[in-house]
């Protein structure tokens, strides 16, 4: 079965994450294969718009902690690595629709999108430390910077969730819709029908401030996340998880 559904509509690329019995979990497989959507994405002239989306009722619990302790990214190589280099080089407008739990790199992705639009049911939350690793994916520079260094911390050192409504308080996601998913494709198709490479260019220069930060920051935290995993707070967490799914 294909974990990562690709489809196209008119001139929007449509990525699905499709392993609903583990919430859509992501494993390494599923990095890579997302990777290849985008690269192949930003080549294709047909595509204008990539979303990104989820079967099921969840958008996703995040990487998959077996997928962790079993073969834990350390390197730039690592699938994990690929996906988050495509995210933040990716050239056209990435829209998200969220619905459900998206935990982890569910919510910090979201952060390298152009718009998200979220449903009612959206919960977020980014528990890296509550799992003994460190935020990833550029979050711990872009978080603050959209929210302010004390929520930022407040959200990263507790893992508490969030709701659809603070998240957009906040100005992590667009709007909220009840069809997440409708919503984000009206916005794609709209944006669509703009001159591509008018669009290109402004996003182009929406991101070009923080680029060069965002590489860095994201590099920094891979190195301390990769130490991270192998450590015994990890281990302690992941051993948790699965006495946890194992009691239940
Ligand atoms: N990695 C691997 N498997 C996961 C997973 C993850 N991150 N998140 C959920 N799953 C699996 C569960 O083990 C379970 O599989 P099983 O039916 O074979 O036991 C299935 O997905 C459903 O999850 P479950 O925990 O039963 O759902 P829930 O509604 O009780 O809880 C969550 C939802 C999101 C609170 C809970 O799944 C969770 O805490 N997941 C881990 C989230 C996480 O820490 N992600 C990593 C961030 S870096």
């Amino acid at each position: 079965m294909n974990e990562i559904l690709d489809t196209q509509s008119g001139a929007v690329r449509f990525l699905s994450f499709n392993r609903v019995a583990k919430m859509n979990a992501l494993t390494r497989g599923m990095y890579a294969g997302l990777s290849q959507a985008l690269n192949e994405a930003a080549g294709d002239f047909s595509v204008r718009a990539v979303v990104i989306t989820s079967e099921g009722d969840h958008f996703t619990a995040g990487n998959d902690i077996i997928d962790f302790m079993d073969n834990p990214p350390t390197a730039d190589s690592s699938d994990v690595a690929i996906f988050l280099a495509s995210l933040l080089n990716f050239p056209k407008p990435l829209i998200a629709a969220v619905k459900g739990n998206a935990v982890g790199v569910g919510t910090t992705m979201l952060l390298h999108c152009d718009v998200v639009v979220a449903s009612p049911t959206a919960n977020f939350s980014m528990p890296f430390a509550s799992l003994g690793l460190v935020p990833e994916a550029g979050s711990t520079f872009l978080f603050p910077a959209l929210v302010g260094y004390q929520r930022a911390a407040k959200i990263f050192m507790t893992g508490e969730t969030f709701d659809a409504t603070q998240a957009l308080e906040m100005g992590l996601v667009a709007e909220i819709n009840n069809d997440a998913l409708g919503g984000a494709t009206k916005i794609a198709e709209k944006i669509s029908e703009q001159p591509p490479q008018a669009i290109i260019n402004t996003k182009a220069l929406l991101k070009a401030r923080n680029h060069d930060s965002v590489a860095a920051v994201m590099r920094a935290e891979f190195e301390i996340f990769s130490l991270a995993l192998q450590s015994d707070e990890a281990m302690e967490a992941f051993i948790k998880f699965m006495a946890k799914k194992g009691s239940s």
